[in-house]
């Protein structure tokens, strides 16, 4: 590989913030200094006037996935490069048991898909039943796969919710093993009787999908969760975070000192429960769990992430197409044309996440720069074993680098997209901030609209234990 050296730009870390050039071989940051000098056959990159920021990390997608009877409609090929034209240069996806079958299986059968990633990947595993053989394979992966993090739903009762008892024991063998235990926070019980109930009564429109998600069922099972996580004696990570009775408890954790870790995504960030009062067609954009919520929680959110009860941004890339026709109904919300209820749930997002932030949060002086890699780069790679590989720019890190303008204006559209997903849920909204050139272990990806990467690019990342942030 030619050598590269990027010279002239405005280097971002977690901590640091100064202008210098970088010196990239073999894959990784060789060297960083001022006025490096370059021989003859160095490929020289000039990023004066642009950010140059480590590559993101997006630790919650869901590529080529079963969600109940849907299946999300970006490949691990389209996915990913959607996720590297928005910066992101690794993902931590999540590889599913199936129901009723066996860890291992799930896992062989997302490696086998994960081959074609454009971008490094990293897996979690959903964990959608429990039996004998449960524990004893998850050990397993976690030990010798670089599995290192599950997830467990507290809803969608006889689908994928595993009960406290359940969770209890999950938590404890992977907090003895150094895992992370991750769990999507709702009372997935009485839930299911809102829905049974609004089902009954003939109250099919989608606005009806967030009044059978209330905030306190969010509220209630993160406080179980955490009550759970602290008896079994293991770290938390709580995905989605939407509400503020969750951060409540999750701050009011953290500030007893317990291991409990949490994200929220750019949806809850930026639009609220408002979105549901549109026509059922424009609505059904916005179908996903837990629901969008009103301007309170989301001030809410922004307060956790400024004081650090909230650690990471990360997508919940869940893409389901609004109509039928480019790939098939399985892949659509046209499932749900009848009923809230048969909706499949979730929302795209990986392209997009960069730019939000950095337009929302840094220029609206909610986060500063540091604060901004931190979110979406560093904490993430640290909090799921990819540090200090991933996350940060530094001497020896894989040269995953991002050039990125921050004064260019531009209109976010879902047909310049590169997710198959027909739809942004940020339609036309002017955005200042835009990625201009992205390096994956020291090879440009993408070079302003124009794609060089290629599917196979990305290497299978077998992540280390969960560090503590
Ligand atoms: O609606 C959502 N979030 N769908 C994806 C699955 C999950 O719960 O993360
Ligand atoms: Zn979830
Ligand atoms: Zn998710």
């Amino acid at each position: 590989m030619t050598e590269k050296l990027i010279k002239n730009g405005r280097i971002i870390t977690a901590t640091d913030d100064y202008t210098a050039d970088i010196m990239i071989a073999d894959g990784i940051v060789k060297m960083i200094g001022l006025d490096i000098a370059a021989g003859g056959d160095v490929e020289i990159f000039d990023a004066s006037g642009l950010l140059v920021l480590p590559g993101g990390v997006d630790v919650h997608t869901h590529l080529e996935a079963e969600v109940g009877a849907a299946k999300t409609v970006d490949t691990f090929e389209s996915g990913t490069m959607a996720a590297a034209f928005g910066g992101t240069t690794t993902l931590v996806d999540f590889a599913q048991q199936p129901h009723g079958g066996g860890v291992i299986a799930g896992l062989d059968d997302w490696q086998a898909r994960a081959a074609k990633a454009c971008v490094d990947v990293g897996a979690h595993m959903i964990i959608t039943t429990f039996n004998d053989q449960t524990l004893v394979d998850m050990k397993s992966v976690l030990q010798n796969d670089g599995v290192t993090s599950f997830k467990m739903f507290m809803v969608m009762p006889g689908v994928m919710m595993i009960d406290d008892a359940e969770l209890y024991q999950i938590m404890r063998m992977t907090g003895e093993n150094g895992g992370l235990s991750c769990v999507h926070a709702e009372n997935g019980l009485l839930i299911d009787l809102l829905i049974k109930e609004a089902v009954a009564e003939g109250r099919n429109e989608i606005l009806n999908h967030p009044r059978v998600h209330p905030p306190g069922t969010e509220g209630e099972a993160a406080h179980r969760a955490i009550q759970i996580a602290k008896l079994a004696d293991s770290p938390l990570y709580v995905v989605h975070v939407s509400t503020q009775d969750a951060v409540n408890h999750i701050a009011e954790a953290r500030h007893d000192g317990v291991p409990i870790y949490a994200e929220t995504c750019p949806h809850y960030l930026f639009l609220t429960e408002d979105e549901y009062d549109k026509p059922n067609n424009e609505a059904a954009k916005y179908t996903m769990i837990p629901p969008l919520r009103s301007q309170a929680h989301q001030d809410a959110l922004w307060r956790g992430l400024a004081s650090d009860d909230l650690q990471i941004i990360s997508t919940d890339h869940c893409p389901f197409c609004l109509t039928e026709q480019s790939w098939g109904l399985e892949h659509s919300k046209a499932l749900g044309k009848d009923s809230f209820a048969q909706m499949p749930n979730g929302a795209p997002g990986v392209e997009t996440r960069l730019p939000l932030i950095y337009d929302g949060g840094v220029r609206e002086g909610r986060l500063s720069l540091n604060r901004f890699v931190q979110l979406n780069s560093t904490t993430p790679a640290k909090l799921f074993g990819l540090f200090p590989r991933k996350g940060t720019i530094a001497v020896g890190s894989d040269a995953d680098i991002v050039l990125f303008d921050p004064e260019e204006s531009w209109i976010i559209k879902a047909s310049d997209h590169h997710s198959r997903v027909d739809y942004s849920l940020f339609e036309g909204r002017e955005t200042i901030g835009r990625v201009k050139k992205v390096f994956l272990r020291g090879e440009m990806i993408v070079d302003g609209t124009e794609w060089l990467g290629h599917a196979g690019g990305g290497q299978f990342i077998k992540r280390g234990n969960s560090g503590q942030v």
